[in-house]
Parts: structure tokens; sequence; C-alpha cells
């Protein structure tokens, strides 16, 4: 099973062609990913308008490159798959007419796919591992704890019910005046700071309910710099640390949380695993964290190399494989696209 993969419900412009076997192993044939952030940085954040005019221009030229990297034409495609939802409504359009399009002329079966459970198969691809896993997705767009129970079958825990993580960092990154994407520029300060110095909220920590909240630690650090005012490196590093710490706590307290629940749910998995996904999968603080957790708890860790953590088309034509394979019949060229879809 052969499947073109196509993604653009953010900033990412991208195609990929990946194959699965009987056995259901993955294999990845191309990966091209085109990033616009370059597009957005003087705005200091996604541009709806920018963002969809962007797909347009390169995504055939970027279907073209997938098939060419891959040493496949269209022929050799089996489906066509396309990030349907959840995003941009703007980038969806493009990337679903695109999808479809291709399918219609090339008559292949079109899977239109939810950019979420693109992320949650991802570790199949990558680890070959088996249902049922806990999945903490943690991105610019989404911070989800999901039961993946099956394929189709998933199950939310907890969800932030305000700021994605991602965007917290980011928005303390604003504040503080650095660059965007904020993520790993408050990394690199936080590295130099004191985590001492300044103490911020943990919020939710100690409830029983999974959900995350960030605007709170979000509102701490403008008070913070407001009282600074004007903020040295030091100030400024020593925030980052602060803050960096207090995410790093919060999520050690609602996963541990969740292996807990997993546990009661599934007391006869062996080796029960925690896969991270998403772009502030990239912070070694919390990824470190997350580890020893794991570790403490008898859960495996898996974090999927980092170029399919964040977004990508191979995590999209994977989800389209496995739907496809599990002779999941296919969608209707009448499918919409979803700006929300749970
Ligand atoms: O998954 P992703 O690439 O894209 C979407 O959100 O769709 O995630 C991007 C997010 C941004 O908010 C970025 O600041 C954050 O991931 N990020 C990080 C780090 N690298 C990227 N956050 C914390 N530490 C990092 N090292
Ligand atoms: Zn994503």
């Amino acid at each position: 099973m052969r499947v073109l993969g196509i993604e653009t419900s953010c900033d990412e412009t991208a195609a990929a062609i990946v194959e699965r076997d009987d056995q259901g192993h993955g294999r990845i044939l191309s990966n091209v990913v085109l990033s616009q952030i370059a597009d957005h940085a003087p705005y200091g954040g996604v541009v709806p308008e920018i963002a969809a005019r962007a797909h347009v221009e390169v995504l055939d030229r970027l279907i073209g490159q997938a098939l060419q990297e891959a040493h496949i034409t269209l022929d050799d495609v089996d489906a066509v798959a396309a990030t349907a939802g959840p995003g941009l409504v703007g980038g969806l359009i493009v990337g679903l007419m695109t999808g479809k399009a291709i399918a219609m002329a090339a008559q292949k079966p079109f899977y239109a796919i939810n950019h979420l459970e693109g992320h949650a198969l991802t570790p199949r691809l990558t680890d070959r591992i088996d249902f049922p896993y806990l999945l903490l997705l943690v991105s610019g767009g989404h911070t989800q704890m999901v039961l993946v129970k099956g394929l189709g079958d998933y199950e939310r825990l907890g969800t932030t019910i305000d700021d994605a993580l991602g965007e917290a960092f980011d928005k303390t990154a604003k504040l503080l005046g650095l660059p965007y994407p904020g993520g790993p520029e408050v990394e690199k300060a936080a590295v130099l700071g004191d985590p001492d110095r300044f103490t911020l909220p943990r919020p939710l920590k100690g409830e029983e309910r999974l959900d995350f909240s960030f605007s709170g630690l979000k509102t701490a650090v403008r008070q913070l710099a407001t009282t600074l005012e004007p903020l040295s490196q030091t100030d400024i590093n020593d925030i980052c640390a602060a803050f960096q710490t207090a995410v790093a706590d919060t999520l050690d307290d609602r996963v541990s949380r969740s292996l807990r629940r997993f546990r009661q749910s599934f007391p006869d998995v062996e080796e029960p695993a925690l896969v991270v996904a998403g772009g502030v999968a990239a912070n070694k603080v919390l990824r470190d964290g997350l580890q020893e957790l794991c570790s403490e708890n008898g859960f495996r860790f898996v974090a999927p190399p980092l170029a399919l953590c964040t977004d990508n088309a191979a995590m999209i034509a994977w989800a389209g494989a496995e739907r496809a394979s599990d002779q999941a019949p296919a969608d209707s060229l009448d499918i919409a696209p979803r700006s929300r879809w749970p």
C-alpha cells in the first residue's frame, strides 16, 4: 500500500510518499516539508491569509518533488490522503482540494485525514508500537493527552482549557522581546538562567482532571516583566528558566496522573508506552523530564525523530495507509474541510 500524503493545516506545506506492508511495517519513500516560518516571523505568529497563499504557491511543486524523490509516478500510488482538519481553513482548503483533484484525475481512493490522528499514529510508523498507548501532543496549536486504543479509536483524556503549550512559549518569548518561534529561544535563554530567582504558578497542579492551562503562566510572566522593566539579559534568562521549570513541573503532574489512569484502564499491557509529538517535544529539558517519569513508572518513552514530531505529510500518508490497509472505505470527494475537528 503506497500513499501520497498532503499536509497544509498550519504553516508547513508538506507532501510525502509512505509505504505500508502486509505486516504493518512502514517505510517513508519521501517526505518534503517547506516551512513558512520566515513569512510569518515579522508578525510574531502565523497569519492565516499569508499561510493559505503560500500553500497555493508551492504545493504542486512539492508534490512533484515528493514523487520524484520516491522514484515513482502517480500511477504507482495506491491512494491519496490529505489533512481535512483541524487547522486554518484557508490552508486546509488548498491541501484538501489538491488531494481530491489528484485522486479524481488519477482514479485513486481518497482519504480525508484528521491532523491529530496523523500525530497519534506516527509512532506506529517510526517505532512499530502496538495499540493501546498514551499520546502527549504538545504543539503550537494543540495540547492534548490522548488514549490511543486502536485505529479510529481515540479517547481524549485532557486538553488545554486556554493556550496551547507551544503558544505559551511563543507568547512568553514575545513578551520578553525574543524572536518567533519562541520555544527554542526560551529554551536557549533558560539554560543560562537561574530557575530559583522567580517562582511562577503551576496551573491545575494537583487536580484530578487531566486538563492543562497555560494562560495564567503567561500572565504571571507579563506582570513580572512589567515590574522589572527595563529587562536585562540576566532578567530574561532567569524568567525563561522559571517559566520552563514551571512548565516541566506542570507536565510532570498531569502526565504522571495520566500514566496511572492508563494502568487502571489497561492493567494487562506489559510494556505500556507514552509517546510525545508536536514541536514542543523538541525541548530537551521537558523531554528529559518525561523520559525520567516514564522510567520511574515502568513506561516506555517513545519520541519519534523530531522531523516526524512536528507537522509533516508522512504522518498523513501513514494514517491514510493504515486506514486503507484496514479496509476502511475511502472518503467521498464531497467531504468539506473542518477548522475544528476534535
Ligand atoms: O508541531 P509544531 O512544529 O507546529 C504546530 O504547532 O503546528 O510546533 C511548533 C511549536 C511552536 O509553538 C514552537 O515555539 C514550539 O513548538 N517549539 C518549542 C521548541 N521548539 C519548538 N517549544 C519549546 N522548546 C523548544 N525547543
Ligand atoms: Zn501538528
